[in-house]
């Protein structure tokens, strides 16, 4: 059997074919981060208009790349929360035009679900129950997950996310957007105890929140002086936007590992499972493989492409196709962030 998924919840349009037997016969991402990186960050009116243009023959290719013809698909799922309003919808709309057209199931995926999935369809194995860490540029939050669909909140940042403190560090260092990655590059060549910058929540067992508002404060302060807000006409030599870069990225993967042990420890539980973008920077992994040694604990994340955005991960919809459980045609989306399960409607 085949299943098509689609995913568009942010600014990447993409779709897979994934057989029952999990066998990825296709996958394609079209990338939006040229169209924002004039902007510094995703600008969602232009999201929504680019996956308009692309969401089409991103479909049409994923098809043609798996060598098989629409009709030969027994189910369409799709992302629909959470993540931006008008990104979401078009993914949805396009899913539900498919399902109804085609005559075949509709099944929803919860994007942050998916992430975590990402960790499985890895691995080649189970790795629940798990501790779910997902670090992206919308979300940074820990899951209990007992099982793929079964997810409780353990905690979730109060402000922004790790991967939008990225973005918007690298800003302040004229580096340019994504900021994850460019940040990492820059980090190689400075010190990471150049300055020590602080991390909220880190010696707070009980509190699963993150903060990364002070952080970035501190790496403007660091910058241009306290109190002041101008950034016009800065001189940064490149030692210190290495220190700084190597510094402030130093500072997040602490309390992401730090938080993440500590969720492990409430939980019980011995394997954590990390994805969304900011899960591909690669001193982040070298930490937590070094922590899962040390701690005793199984650490599982996922290949490059499959941290960041895809629809490979909407593998996770052939769990609820094997559950039953189906969308009806006036299926919707939520932006804000389940907590639930899964919406049900
Ligand atoms: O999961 P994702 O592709 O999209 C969202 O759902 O947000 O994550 C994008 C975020 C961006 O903020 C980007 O700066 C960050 O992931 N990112 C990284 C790295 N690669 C991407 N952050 C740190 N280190 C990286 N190597
Ligand atoms: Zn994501």
């Amino acid at each position: 059997m085949l299943l098509i998924t689609i995913e568009s919840s942010c600014d990447e349009t993409a779709a897979a074919v994934i057989r029952d037997d999990g066998e990825i016969l296709s996958e394609v991402v079209a990338s939006q981060a040229k169209l924002h990186a004039e902007y510094g960050g995703v600008v969602p009116e232009l999201a929504s208009r680019a996956h308009m243009e692309r969401i089409l023959p991103v479909i049409d290719q994923a098809v043609k790349r798996a060598n098989i013809k629409l009709t030969d698909l027994d189910a369409v799922a799709v992302t629909n929360c959470p993540g931006l309003a008008g990104s979401l919808l078009v993914g949805v709309v396009a899913a539900k035009t498919l399902a109804m057209t085609l005559g075949i199931p509709l099944i929803s995926i919860n994007h942050l679900q998916a992430h975590v999935y990402a960790c499985r369809i890895a691995a080649g194995r189970d790795v629940f129950p798990c501790v779910g860490l997902i670090v992206s540029g919308g979300h940074t939050s820990l899951y209990q997950c007992a099982h793929p669909l079964e997810f409780e909140l353990l905690g979730a940042t109060i402000d922004d996310a790790a991967g939008e403190a990225f973005d918007k560090v690298a800003a302040m260092l004229q580096l340019p957007y994504p900021g994850g990655p460019n940040i990492q590059r820059e980090a190689e060549k400075g010190n990471p105890k150049a300055f020590h910058f602080p991390r909220t929540f880190k010696n707070d067992p009980e509190n699963m929140n993150f903060s990364f508002s002070g952080l970035k404060t501190a790496v403007r302060y660091q910058l241009v002086g306290e109190g002041k807000q101008s950034f016009d006409d800065l001189q940064i030599s490149g030692q210190l936007r290495a220190d700084i870069a190597a510094s402030f990225q130093e500072a997040v993967v602490d309390v992401l590992a730090v938080k993440a042990r500590q969720a492990l420890k409430k939980t019980g539980m011995k394997n954590l499972c990390v994805g969304g973008g900011v899960a591909a920077n690669a001193v982040l992994r070298e930490r937590l493989e070094r922590d899962a040694k040390r701690f005793g604990y199984h650490f599982f994340t996922a290949p490059l492409r499959l941290c960041t955005d895809n629809a490979v991960m909407g593998a996770i919809a052939w769990e609820r196709f094997r559950a039953g459980e189906f969308e009806d045609l006036d299926l919707n989306f939520e932006a804000g962030v389940v907590r639930a399960s899964q919406p049900k409607r």
